[in-house]
């Protein structure tokens, strides 16, 4: 059964919901940083999680010029971190024609947008092939906040950077939030003000120094599971032969105050997936916890580990989950995640779950659409679970509300 989030707080910040954008220039930033394969879109759900903003401005009759980065192409124009896959995903999904320019600012775009009907949609060329992109030039962020009269950011995956297309542009237009933030921030703000208990959080994914402040914070949790590369630096804290499974060294201390913090509701797992490579061809096989071959990698978690946790999960009434629990995509290194990604889905709990890789990984298991939330957010995700400001929120316009 699939709970839905209601959060009881109020989010603060205006929504396109508090301004008038009938007819107006809307810049909207959204996170179409998305997988692609031989130029064509390999994951759509970002483009999907963006729709309900722009289907809104649309009805109103806005003129929507929408804006992301794509990859890291360093200042430099790369042609295949050109944008042209997503103006095609994006016009499949609206049923209308999104045309997309080869630039971000300049005069030409300046001359489209002013040509621009209302209800129509543009889409700008990748910010990032522009340096002050990402050194959040106040000139850049002038020349973007000149195409429009208000901004509004639904690019909720990208709210932790201090970019211009993120906070810098904030400076020049009245900016305010788009649904897709709204509802991450929600969720989030559930999670941390008022989890229902027994709360479970499930941590894999390989750097557990990211995710360290995000356990912190969740001071509230009854049971911690850990999997992946979470588990191999807490199980080598422990003094467990881990093989050759990558870790970083410099994380061991942080591992050590997680064990000391968590106490007895840390749960690690009892045995594991290992093979003599990381591939697919490898020779593998399960053991116990305290049997992995010195050459060898764990890979995965072990079937008695995800008994386990499915028997520590059975009672929770709220579940968070960041990374998946082995190499998931190495086959068949993926049924650890699945199989506890299949059995969170059919609890009666709130169930949300971060990270672009278990984000795909709970797609592939075919239970995205039974979580409570999957956030299109990774670093922001982990960034927003840790309290740590975030610049693309923090610049928006406060909403003001009546006592
Ligand atoms: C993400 O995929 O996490 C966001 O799009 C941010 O991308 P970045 O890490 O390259 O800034």
């Amino acid at each position: 059964m699939i709970k839905t989030l209601v959060s009881e707080e109020k989010f603060a910040k205006k929504t396109i919901k508090d301004v008038d954008v009938a007819g107006k220039r809307v810049l909207v930033r959204a996170d179409f940083n998305v997988p692609l394969n031989n130029g064509v879109v390999a994951d759509d759900t970002r483009i999907h999680a963006a729709l309900p903003t722009m289907q809104y401005l649309i009805d109103r009759g806005a003129r929507t010029i929408l804006c992301s980065h794509l990859g890291r192409p360093k200042g430099k124009i790369v042609d295949e971190l050109r944008l042209d896959p997503v103006a095609k995903r994006l016009s499949e999904f609206l049923g209308r024609t999104v045309t997309k320019l080869d630039d971000c600012i300049g005069p030409e775009v300046e001359d489209a947008v002013e040509r621009m009907k209302p209800g129509e949609v543009l889409l700008l060329e990748n910010t990032r092939f522009h340096k002050e992109e990402r050194e959040n030039d106040p000139g850049f962020a002038a020349q973007l906040a000149k195409l429009a009269d208000l901004y509004v950011n639904d690019a909720f995956g990208s709210v932790h950077r201090a970019h211009a297309s993120t906070e810098g542009v904030t400076h020049y237009l009245p900016s305010v939030a788009g649904f897709l933030i709204e509802r991450e921030v929600n969720a989030l703000e559930r999670v941390l003000k008022s989890p229902e208990h027994p709360f479970a959080a499930i941590f894999g994914g390989i750097k557990i120094s990211d995710k360290i402040s995000a356990i912190k914070q969740l001071d509230q949790v009854d049971i911690l599971l850990a999997g992946g590369g979470m588990a191999y630096t807490l199980l080598k804290a422990k003094g467990i032969e881990i093989g050759q499974s990558p870790i970083n060294e410099e994380s061991l201390e942080i591992a050590q105050q997680v064990i000391d913090d968590v106490g007895e509701k840390l749960v690690l797992p009892v045995d594991v997936a290992v093979a003599d490579a990381m591939d697919a061809k490898a020779n593998w096989k399960i053991v116990s916890i305290d049997k992995i071959p010195s050459e060898w990698y764990i890979m995965d978690v072990g079937p008695q580990t995800v008994d386990l946790f499915q028997e520590k999960l059975r009672q929770a009434k709220m579940v968070i989950w960041n990374g998946p629990l082995g190499a998931f995509e190495i086959k068949p290194f993926q049924e650890g995640t699945y199989a506890i990604a299949r059995s969170i889905a059919e609890l009666d709990a709130v169930t949300i779950i971060g990270g672009g890789d278990l984000a795909a990984a709970v797609q592939e298991a075919g239970v995205a659409d039974k979580m409570s939330h999957v956030s299109t957010g990774g670093g922001a995700f982990l960034d927003y679970l840790a309290g740590k400001v975030l610049p693309g929120i923090e610049t928006l316009q406060e909403k003001c509300f009546r006592e």
